[in-house]
């Protein structure tokens, strides 16, 4: 072990004075480089050669490659992978070009060094192939790249690397680009947005221990773009750039002392994001088998350019010109066609599913595909080109639509997959019979296996059936994951990202490379059929306001939901900051918003979804904000897995909110409804203006709750007062701020029938409507408490505790008559408003 590492080190001090020192093994002008042959570098890290290409073709084909040795890893080629014959050579002629030459004698290549009075070509120990004139450079191949890029190898604006019809770049802002047939970029990184200087002439290199970085004459020090994840190994490992003819860039790192790559950093984390991957038309999907995606056509309408390599794409067998009759459009559930910002061949609109598929078949103008984004967005992508690169996977829940020669033939379920077909229509007949033959019988077995597995373990089977379930769900549907797979993806639970009322949330990755929030679930009362249930209805429940759920895992005692990360985190960590974290600090420009996104989501939740939901725990912690601080409402749905279904069990230790944010009838037992989900609204709503806890107690507020003495000041006129001391100096739009402050003293009323629906408190915020003052929010709650009786027994009935406020304006009335009845003075002095009598009807 010793010995191993001293040798390292001293090949290591071998490679570091040789450079310096450069013993060079220059090759002089008039030699050939044929088959069989190196150039080696003078510690033979590198060596040039004519290497076979791979996949090996018949008549064998060569390219002139620089290998670096340890790894036979081709790190240049001549001609950007131009090949001869096996006849063929690499020749440094006398005049001073280097030449690679077919054996027929036509010239492949040229280094464009004729007659330039070159006097050697060299390659060296950093795998650079220079060509000298004795004092100076006058080709590297350095300088000119083909896919990959070495240590100390310096790649300027200008230079590009090259796969196939893959392109990487420098702009000349210092972004990082991958582009698709020089005009599609697919994937940017820039510099840290912390950087602000123009640059002058930007130079991207990989330093020795595996970081990508940027200089420039503007910068004072380099800029770290990328790390490759073993960046803390220095010494012992070798590492390359290199973009890959999957049209992806990737570090790869070596042993010195050779062996298989390992890849440390890869740019594009979901390879089917990388546009026309599987070609045109192809279908770019991932097999639960493998991690590396699949490539299929649309339908049958289409068949494979080639067969043998389904990356090449796919096309219509019936052209759209000659298609006898009108076209029609295909429907790929769960797929969308990639866009990417800068592909002048695509619009999108704002259009419902339906219209997005028939605007794009009678559209004027050429629309060859169309996607409805699912994203909550409502918006719709036309593609006017004749090529589409489609991207399917259950966790996509857009529709596409593809335009094709009528009748419409959709592939066959995946059990049959084309391969496996194609092979069956070429066997004999004998051999289907015995196949059909001993299918039955297995699947007789089977079947007899599996009652016998069923008697023995009754939970294992259900989640059996539960995976062929799983093939019937229509488009949107939840992904069901085995609790290993989520096990894998979280690394055994190990980064925690908080943990809620209902259980603690982990970060996991899936195998497509999807970053998600894992919710390990507690306490879940309900059986196997009934969480099913409930999970698909949260997940058909899509709102660009709303935490998408992804997937989920039901087994044994295991029950996990899946969500889609949000980058940010909660609003609590902005709002609720210290000190040393200002930075987090949000201006009111973006709270304004938070504070719209919330209640667009909350109102869609109440009133516009097609099974109502209560959220019942709505709180800083449960609002998420994605990478752009949009609001994204998390958990609803959930107090129904959670709570049992009557409200009159319903005990305080099974409350899982925060106290604060809880409505009085809560506490006192009453009736849940939607404007208890109203009122946790209006305390988030002041603490957003405020960026206070609303039942903070300082000497501030003299002793009081926060929201009652913000109240106070409200009736003083003292707006300024209430709004967060951190944004005085702050351009503030104080006409929002009044509208927010009133808004939250109308949603915090104690008896829920004074509070406003959301959608009413949305027009609030919006101004759409004027808003009349709010009376005192809260009257003396123990004598609220004590009336309740009443209030309970007469109005139970019209309430389910779970769903939204009643539609049926006599039952609002009569709670409302009660209410009044019951409580006590503060409320009743205060008469509901206009506003908020035609809210509940
Ligand atoms: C090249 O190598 C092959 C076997 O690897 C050998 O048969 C052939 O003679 C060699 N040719 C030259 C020119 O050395
Ligand atoms: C190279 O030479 C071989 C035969 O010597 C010939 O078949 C092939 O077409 C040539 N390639 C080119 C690109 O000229
Ligand atoms: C060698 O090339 C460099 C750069 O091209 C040039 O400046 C220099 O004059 C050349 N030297 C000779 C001896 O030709
Ligand atoms: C790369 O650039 C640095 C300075 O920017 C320079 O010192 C170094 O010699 C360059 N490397 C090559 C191989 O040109
Ligand atoms: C690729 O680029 C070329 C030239 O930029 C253009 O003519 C061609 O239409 C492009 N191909 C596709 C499929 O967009
Ligand atoms: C540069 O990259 C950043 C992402 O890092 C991106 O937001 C920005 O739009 C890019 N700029 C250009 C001109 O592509
Ligand atoms: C940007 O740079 C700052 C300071 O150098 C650093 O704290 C921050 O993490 C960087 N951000 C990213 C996204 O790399
Ligand atoms: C960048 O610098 C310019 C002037 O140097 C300044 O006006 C601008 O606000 C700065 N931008 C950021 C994001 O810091
Ligand atoms: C950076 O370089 C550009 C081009 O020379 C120059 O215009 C600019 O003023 C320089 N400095 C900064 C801080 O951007
Ligand atoms: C998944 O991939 C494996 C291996 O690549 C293949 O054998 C299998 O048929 C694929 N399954 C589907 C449904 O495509």
């Amino acid at each position: 072990m010793f010995l191993k590492t001293e040798v390292l080190f001293l090949v290591l001090v071998l490679i570091t004075t040789t450079t310096t020192i450069t013993v060079t093994t220059a090759i002089n002008p008039d030699s050939t480089l044929s088959f069989n042959q190196t150039w080696s570098s003078p510690s033979a890290i590198f060596s040039l050669a004519l290497v076979s290409v791979q996949p090996p073709t018949t008549p064998p084909s060569y390219t002139a490659s620089i290998v670096f040795s340890a790894a036979s890893f081709t790190v240049w080629s001549a001609g950007n992978g131009a090949s001869v014959d096996s006849g063929g050579s690499l020749q440094f002629l006398r005049n001073g070009a280097l030449r690679l030459v077919n054996g027929s004698g036509a010239t492949m290549w040229d280094s464009g060094t004729a007659d330039r009075g070159a006097t050697s070509a060299t390659v060296e120990d950093s795998g650079n192939l220079v060509i000298s004139n004795g004092t100076g450079t006058l080709w590297s191949s350095f300088e000119n790249p083909t896919d990959t890029l070495l240590p100390s190898q310096n790649f300027t604006v200008g230079m590009s690397l090259k796969s196939q019809s893959y392109s990487f770049g420098l702009s000349s802002i210092g972004n990082l680009t991958l582009k698709w047939n020089n005009s599609i970029e697919y994937w940017t990184q820039g510099l840290n947005s912390s950087v602000n200087v123009s640059l002058f002439s930007p130079v991207l290199a990989l330093s020795s221990i595996g970081q990508l970085q940027l200089s420039d004459a503007n910068l004072s020090s380099s800029v770290l773009v990328a790390y490759s994840s073993d960046y803390d190994r220095n010494a012992d490992v070798f590492r390359v750039l290199k973009l890959d003819n999957d049209g992806n860039l990737r570090i790869y790192s070596f042993s010195w002392e050779g062996g298989a790559s390992t890849v440390r950093w890869t740019a594009v984390q979901d390879q089917c994001e990388v546009y026309a991957y599987c070609g045109n038309y192809g279908v770019c999907s991932y097999n639960d088998s493998s991690s590396s995606p699949v490539c299929e056509c649309p339908s049958e309408n289409f068949e494979m350019i080639d067969p043998n390599d389904a990356r090449k794409g796919c096309r219509r067998k019936v052209s759209l010109s000659s298609c006898q009759g009108s076209t029609t459009m295909l429907t790929l559930d769960n797929a969308v066609i990639l866009t990417y910002p800068n592909d002048p061949t695509w619009q999108s609109f704002y259009q419902g599913l339906s219209a997005c598929r028939s605007n794009c078949l009678s559209g004027t103008g050429a629309c060859f595909a169309s996607t409805s984004l699912s994203d909550g967005s409502g918006q719709c992508v036309m593609k006017s080109e004749d090529f589409v690169s489609v991207y399917q996977s259950h966790l996509l829940p857009s529709t596409s639509y593809v335009k094709v020669c009528p009748p419409l033939a959709p592939n066959p379920p995946p059990s049959l997959g084309e391969t496996g077909r194609e092979k069956r229509s070429k066997v004999p007949a004998w051999v289907v019979v015995v196949i059909v033959l001993g299918t039955i019988l297995g699947l007789v077995a089977l079947e007899g296996g599996f009652w016998l597995w069923c008697c023995r373990n009754s939970t294992r089977f259900g989640g059996l059936s539960a995976h062929y379930a799983l093939l019937e769900y229509a488009s949107g549907a939840p992904v069901q994951f085995s609790y290993k797979e989520l096990q894998q993806a979280t690394k055994g639970f190990k980064e925690k990202l908080g943990a809620g009322g209902f259980g603690a949330v982990y970060r996991g990755t899936l195998v497509n490379k999807t970053v998600v929030a894992v919710k390990q679930l507690e306490g879940i009362e309900q059986g196997e059929k009934q969480f099913r249930m409930e999970v698909a209805t949260i997940s058909s429940t899509h709102h660009l306001n709303l935490v998408r759920l992804i997937g989920f895992c039901s087994e044994g005692r295991h029950r996990l939901l899946v969500y889609e990360f949000m980058k940010n985190g909660s609003l609590d960590d902005f709002l609720f900051i210290t000190e040393q974290h200002s930075e987090k600090l949000l201006n009111w420009g973006y709270r304004y918003n938070i504070a719209l996104g919330t209640a667009r989501g909350i109102t869609y939740l109440h009133e516009e979804c097609r099974d109502c939901i209560v959220h019942c725990d709505i709180k800083p912690e449960n609002i998420l904000l994605d990478e752009n601080y949009v609001a994204k409402v998390s958990d609803f749905g959930l107090a129904k897995l959670i709570n049992p279904k009557d409200h009159r069990h319903r005990t305080l230790t099974s409350v899982r909110g925060t106290r604060g944010y809880l409505a009085p009838e809560w506490l006192a037992n009453l009736p849940i409804t939607s404007k208890s989900d109203v009122y946790s609204y209006g305390m988030v709503l002041l603490e957003i203006v405020s960026g206070r806890r609303n039942f903070d107690v300082s000497e501030e507020t003299n002793r009081k709750k926060f929201s009652i003495w913000a109240y106070e000041e409200f009736e003083r006129g003292n707006m300024s007062g209430i709004l967060d001391k951190r944004l005085a100096d702050q351009e503030v739009n104080m006409e929002q701020v009044r509208r927010a402050i009133q808004a939250s003293f109308w949603c915090i009323q104690e008896h829920p029938s004074q509070r406003p629906t959301m959608s009413r408190v949305l027009q609030m915020l919006e101004g759409v409507t004027e808003i009349e003052k709010p009376p005192a929010p809260k009257s003396v709650m123990e004598g609220a408490v004590s009336g309740t009786s009443t209030y309970l027994s007469s109005n139970a009935s019209a309430f389910s505790p779970f769903a939204a406020s009643p539609p049926d304006p006599s039952s609002s009335s009569s709670v409302q008559t009660s209410g009044v009845s019951t409580f006590t003075s503060g409320v009743k002095s205060e008469k509901p408003t206009s506003i908020l009598l035609q809210s509940d009807t």
